[in-house]
């Protein structure tokens, strides 16, 4: 499963640092290439000379060997890596990865490396529940780093609680399942209408509204890493998702047109965008001025991209939609899940703190056809995008 990937394991003080040697004899064994780093306490709990056995690779600590002026490129490392597993990870790594400390080889390359990372935390129950420890570990999960959540269980102080670091074999099956992630959508194309749609009043004043394309920047990117080709159709925003077909348009129409176009190609289609309902009637040619009097502007509904598209779909396409609701969430979004023909619908709600319009969080529910299928908390809109890839993975079996 691990063969031909690069592992690169980067190791922690910490007495669960034992379990790393295991973890890496079990990544060998699978075929994985491995290479490691490790902190300066780490090398009190277990040598450089073992895991550079087991890894078959030497082992990296120091920017550079004082004796020779050899020195270790954290930068070539981080390009190395199919991916990064710090593990363990102490309390204090953890907290130097959530403010961006760069004092040591291990934290250089975290700070440098374009590959995923994933953490496996191993501490004591208290440094673990603590309230700054969850607050690095909801920042860092915030930059996308993956959590492997530490196990309960007979702590090397004699406690008993949540701080064990996971078992190798259980770092291993979150690895395997990451690579099967990576290609779970490879070979699909995929549609993402997103952000704000602006109906012109005159060359100057539109009607807008409040979207800034975050949500749908990270589920394009969330597609694009697990193997997908992205077409990305978005209003006007100032953050786009990198590696995908990008296409800007400005009203609802132009919207459509563009969606339209694209439609027949694409296996799943997500519309994220907050689209306009509205348009004015009339849109005045050239700047309108004032004249003392009130101005009427009367608007006329605009075509509804899900509702159209939804016309057109065929068995085997995918739609998933998007509802931001102030009240009566859930009725609202099984209403649309059914009137737009989606797959999934997922709600969110202005009454929530964090979550929908400009945020960098979010927090939903989605629905499928039948039943509520998700209830998240409020996490990053990356973590939140993972969740709906997850979904749509589900019901796409
Ligand atoms: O961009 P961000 O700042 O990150 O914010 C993300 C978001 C809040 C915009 C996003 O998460 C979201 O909820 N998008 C849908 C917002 C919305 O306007 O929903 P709606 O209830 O009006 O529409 C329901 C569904 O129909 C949506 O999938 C919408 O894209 C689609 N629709 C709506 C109207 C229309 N004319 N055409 C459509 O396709």
């Amino acid at each position: 499963m691990l063969s031909d990937k690069k592992i690169l394991v980067a190791v922690c003080g910490s007495i669960a640092a034992f379990k790393t040697a295991f973890f890496i004899r079990l990544l060998k064994k699978s075929g994985a290439e491995v290479k490691v780093i490790m902190t300066e306490s780490a090398s009190d709990f277990i040598t450089p000379l073992t895991l550079a056995t087991l890894s078959k690779n030497p082992v990296y600590a120091d920017f550079f060997d004082k004796k020779t002026g050899k020195w270790t490129s954290h930068v070539e490392l981080g390009l190395w890596a199919d991916i990064m597993v710090i593990a363990p990870a102490s309390a204090n790594t953890l907290a130097k990865m959530a403010t961006g400390t760069c004092d040591n080889l291990l934290l250089a390359t975290y700070l440098s490396a374009r590959c995923p990372v994933m953490v496996a935390p191993a501490m004591d129950l208290d440094m673990f529940s603590h309230p700054s420890t969850q607050h690095n570990l909801k920042i860092i999960q915030s930059f996308g780093n993956i959590l492997i959540e530490p196990e309960e269980g007979e702590l090397a102080s004699g406690l008993e609680g949540k701080g064990r670091m996971a078992e190798p074999e259980s770092l291993l099956l979150h690895l395997e399942d990451f690579f099967k992630k990576k290609t779970s959508f490879k070979g699909k194309k995929v549609l993402i209408t997103s952000g704000p749609t602006q109906e012109p009043i005159d060359p100057i004043r539109f009607i807008g509204n409040h979207s800034t394309g975050k949500m749908g920047k990270a589920i394009a990117e969330s597609f694009v890493r697990k193997g997908a080709t992205v077409h990305f159709v978005t209003g006007p925003v100032s953050v786009f998702p990198s590696n995908t077909n990008i296409y800007k348009v400005k009203s609802a129409r132009e919207m459509l047109n563009k969606v339209e176009s694209l439609y027949d190609q694409c296996d799943i289609v997500i519309f994220t965008a907050a689209v306009a309902d509205y348009r004015p009637k009339n849109s005045f040619t050239e700047k309108k001025k004032r004249d003392g009097d009130n101005l009427s502007v009367e608007l006329v509904e605009n075509p509804d991209i899900a509702v159209t598209i939804g016309q057109k779909k065929t068995e085997g396409k995918l739609h998933v939609g998007f509802a931001l609701e102030t009240h009566n969430g859930l009725d609202f979004a099984k209403m649309k899940l059914k009137n737009k023909k989606f797959d999934l619908i997922i709600l969110n709600q202005t009454s929530d703190d964090g979550a929908g319009f400009g945020h960098d969080t979010n927090k939903v529910t989605i629905l499928d056809k039948d039943n509520i299928v998700l209830e998240s908390e409020l996490k990053s809109k990356e973590l939140i995008a993972e969740d709906i890839l997850d979904q749509i993975q589900m019901i796409s079996k």
